[in-house]
């Protein structure tokens, strides 16, 4: 895993936006929340989903050579750093600690985090068209190659678009927020985590899936093994705000009480929480093990999967 992790990071790191192309401080705070790491969750579940799948053939390994992955890995880590810099805003969370650093509301100011987030956000899709383009263009590839190859890559960024927006983050967001304070039902619970955080971790492996050509059904089961995953880790994610290390999280504890969150841990308890979040990470697990031949991705994914119900940060 410790070769993946550096893989992972160094593919984001090589996509750090130039900061000499804007005189104002909001490229260089992008590249300030990026760049304190994070525990690289999403594109690394792309990257293994990805390399679990994609086949051999000539014309797969003319497009694996290509490493079509690569830029969405960088795009929805720009895209989840955007959406952690506004979760963290006085208006929404009001956290001072992200990544062990300051926040960057309080590292710059709040106008440069609005639009240092703004920017990430849409600098995830600049790239991402950017790379379709190039590829579409490419003079080696025939045209049936080419075809084949951008309707997954289009395909892919609609996912990538879909489950970030409104149907998505964004639409669980708004309703964490709107909800904070008043007592919620089941159901708003299960939207507000379905979408604020299973949709981030859905995307990355139905985007892994597409890109390496696999059907509809197919990727409709790795949203429902994305979903499974991103309900566990949302819960571990409460479970670590009352019970968590600060050093070790890098972020503030206690965070969710003081905001009048209703989690799930505050509604049921730590056990039955622990309990949820070991079955949601089974059910994820049985769903790539059945889906997947043995390999060394699937069985790094299967840890990764397995580590995340006992992380500590
Ligand atoms: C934090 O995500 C937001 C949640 C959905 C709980 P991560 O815990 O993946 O944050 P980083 O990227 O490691 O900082
Ligand atoms: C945030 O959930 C999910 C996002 C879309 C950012 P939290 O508000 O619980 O995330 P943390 O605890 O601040 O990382
Ligand atoms: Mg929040
Ligand atoms: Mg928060
Ligand atoms: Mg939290």
């Amino acid at each position: 895993m410790a070769q993946i992790s550096e893989t992972v990071n160094d593919i984001i790191m090589a996509r750090l936006v130039d900061a000499s192309i804007c005189p104002s401080h909001v490229a260089e705070a992008m590249n300030y929340a990026i760049s304190a790491g994070g525990k690289r969750i999403r594109p690394t579940l792309l990257y293994l989903t990805y390399h679990i799948f994609s086949a051999d053939g000539s014309e797969e390994s003319l497009f694996r050579s290509l490493r079509p992955e690569e830029v969405y890995m960088a795009a929805i880590e720009m895209i989840h750093t955007h959406s952690l810099i506004h979760d963290d805003l006085p208006a929404l969370d009001n956290d001072s600690l992200r990544r062990g650093r300051e926040t960057v509301h309080v590292a710059y100011d709040e106008s440069t985090a609005i639009l240092a987030g703004d920017a990430l956000l849409n600098y995830a899709y600049e790239i991402v068209c950017s790379e379709i383009d190039s590829i579409i263009n490419r003079q080696d590839l025939s045209v049936a190659t080419s075809v084949t190859l951008s309707r997954r890559m289009i395909r892919a960024l609609e996912v990538l678009s879909r489950k970030t927006g409104i149907s998505g983050m964004l639409g669980g967001q708004g309703l964490d927020v709107q909800l904070s304070g008043s007592s919620i039902t089941n159901s708003d619970r299960d939207y507000i985590y379905k979408n604020k955080t299973c949709a981030l971790i859905e995307a990355p492996l139905m985007i892994g899936g597409i890109l390496a050509g696999l059907d509809d059904s197919e990727v409709s089961r790795l949203e429902e093994a994305g979903e499974r995953i991103g309900m566990a880790f949302q819960v571990q994610d409460d479970i670590l705000d009352i019970y968590g290390d600060m050093e070790k999280l890098g972020k503030e504890i206690h965070q969710d009480q003081r905001n009048e969150k209703n989690t799930y841990v505050a509604e049921y308890g730590l056990e039955q929480s622990r309990d949820y979040v070991r079955q949601q990470s089974e059910e994820a697990i049985t769903i790539i093990d059945e889906m997947a031949d043995e390999s060394i991705y699937k069985t790094e994914l299967i840890e990764l999967i397995q580590h995340m119900i006992s992380r500590d940060r």
